[in-house]
């Protein structure tokens, strides 16, 4: 038993380890789920849309989206690999000994969430998708996790939109009672699960149909904002789903709610018509200034890099070769050998896209630490005002806090004092 209460660091990292193992990558078995769609009318849909569904297939695949994503048309990756289903199971208590896992817990109920792409070819535009692959906006305001920014060309969105997507033609705008389906939205229980930003907020009534309470709680960390259901969905597919989720989405989160024909015409008469304030932008919040105190290593090491960094930006030799998607690569990204999980490591930077090693410290015009950046344009990401240049970090999850940004940077302006 003794070996089981290692360092939460230590199993951790062993259990990651099977990440990197070459042994544990099986080839991904086709899914009948989105190819059906797109094979049976490849030529058509490419004609459509300009996309390369094929290759657009081989890209999901290369770029791991099965790592986060069921319903992919590839095999879920495997847990040790999986960034969902592995956190999924410690909440579950399949993994980790019960002493690990309450020390766990707290740090993935956050995280063990993705939607499912399945059935994504009846449902999602291909046209959104690629706009979204290649700035990711929050949609879901109840998951703290995100869509990351992924490193992908336009050309490559668009294949990647060709082989996921739904091959939509214009549709009539549609004509239901807007006032009526505003009223349903009401009352039906959709505000209980969704969001509606841009209108008046949406009230939460009682849901009509039994929902388990673990399927509950996850269905409202995934549900969508409906501001999107206009850009996402053609007409049709909202009234379809609307319909019965389940006959479009096998595990579709939502439940079907009984409602009438006359009544799914309204509700997408106001999904559609309704009038929505632009989006919120909210730009990142100002930096704190930079300590007076003394900031040792072993502090930023313990609230920042060690805790949150060390997940992408590990070190290989510990890992069985896999320093995770910040350090060897993956989830579509060039090995950067970054390895944020000690001092030396953190000193020898990143490899820039010429293959040379580059400081994290570097400053800009600004005078801001390239790292420091990192830090802040995940804020920006998050505030839906995106800087470019620089991609958010941590990738996609939540941002660091002002006060975490504060030590980082005064670790850095004190000279990265080692202790
Ligand atoms: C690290 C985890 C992660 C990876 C890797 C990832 N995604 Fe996502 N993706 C998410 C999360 C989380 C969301 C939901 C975000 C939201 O709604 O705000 C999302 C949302 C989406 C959506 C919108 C789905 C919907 O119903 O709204 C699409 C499409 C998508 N991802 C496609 C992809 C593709 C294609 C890949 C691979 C090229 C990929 N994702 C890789 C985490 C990931
Ligand atoms: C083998 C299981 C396992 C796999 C696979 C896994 N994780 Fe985790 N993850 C954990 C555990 C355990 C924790 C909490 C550890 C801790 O407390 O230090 C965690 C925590 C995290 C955190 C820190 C959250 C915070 O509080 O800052 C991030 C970020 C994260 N994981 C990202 C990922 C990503 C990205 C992947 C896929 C590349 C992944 N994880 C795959 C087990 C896993
Ligand atoms: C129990 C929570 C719950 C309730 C109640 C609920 N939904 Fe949903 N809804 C979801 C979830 C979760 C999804 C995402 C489903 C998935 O991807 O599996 C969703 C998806 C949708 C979508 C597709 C949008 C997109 O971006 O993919 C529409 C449209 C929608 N819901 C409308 C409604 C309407 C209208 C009502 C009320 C009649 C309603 N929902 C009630 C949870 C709920
Ligand atoms: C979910 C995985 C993930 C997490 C968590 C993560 N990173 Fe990264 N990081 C990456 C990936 C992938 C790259 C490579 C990006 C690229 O190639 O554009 C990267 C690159 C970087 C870079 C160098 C590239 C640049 O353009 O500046 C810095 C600095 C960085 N990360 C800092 C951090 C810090 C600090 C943390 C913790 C607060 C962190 N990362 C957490 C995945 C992650």
């Amino acid at each position: 038993m003794r070996s089981w209460v290692l360092p939460v660091a230590v199993s951790v990292a062993a259990l990651l380890a099977l990440a990197g193992c070459p042994n544990n990558d099986k080839k991904p078995k086709p899914d009948p789920s989105p190819s059906a769609a797109t094979s049976s009318s490849a030529s058509s849909l490419t004609a459509a849309h300009g996309g390369d569904a094929a290759k657009g297939k081989a890209l999901v695949e290369k770029q791991q989206c099965n790592r986060c994503h069921d319903g992919t048309g590839f095999e879920a990756a495997p847990q040790g690999k999986h960034c969902v289903h592995c956190h999924t199971d410690i909440m579950d208590a399949k993994f980790g000994s019960a002493e690990s896992r309450v020390k766990w817990q707290p740090r993935v109920k956050d995280i063990q969430d993705a939607p499912s792409l399945e059935a994504s070819s009846k449902r999602l535009g291909k046209k959104w998708i690629e706009s979204y692959l290649l700035l990711p906006v929050d949609q879901r305001p109840a998951l703290v996790q995100a869509m990351p920014r992924l490193d992908l060309t336009p050309e490559q969105a668009k294949d990647i939109a060709a082989y996921l997507g739904a091959d939509d033609k214009d549709e009539p705008k549609p004509t239901g009672d807007v006032a009526k389906g505003r009223q349903l939205l009401d009352t039906k229980g959709c505000g209980t699960c969704h969001k509606m930003t841009g209108v008046s907020p949406l009230a939460a009534s009682p849901v009509a149909v039994p929902l388990e309470p673990k399927e509950y709680g996850r269905a409202m960390r995934v549900a969508p904002d409906l501001r999107f259901v206009r850009d996402k969905m053609a007409p049709s597919r909202v009234v379809a789903w609307l319909t019965d989720p389940k006959a479009v989405k096998a595990d579709s989160s939502m439940p079907k709610i009984p409602l009438s024909d006359a009544e799914v015409k309204d509700v997408v008469a106001y999904l559609y018509n309704a009038q929505i304030e632009a989006p919120r932008v909210t730009p990142p919040p100002q930096r704190l200034p930079v300590l007076t105190r003394k900031v040792t290593f072993e502090e930023v090491d313990k609230k920042v890099f060690h805790r949150t960094c060390w997940h992408c930006h590990s070190e290989p030799d510990y890992a069985i070769g896999d320093g995770g998607p910040g350090n060897s690569g993956g989830l579509g990204f060039k090995p950067r050998g970054l390895n944020l999980s000690d001092y030396a490591g953190i000193a020898a930077g990143f490899l820039n896209d010429k293959g040379e090693r580059e400081s994290v410290f570097a400053k800009d015009a600004a005078g801001v630490p390239r790292m420091v950046r990192a830090l802040v344009a995940r804020h920006a990401e998050e505030g839906g005002a995106p800087t470019g240049e620089v991609r958010g970090m941590p990738l996609g999850y939540a941002p660091l806090s002002l006060e975490d940004i504060q030590l980082v940077e005064s670790w850095i302006a004190q000279g990265r004092p080692r202790s």
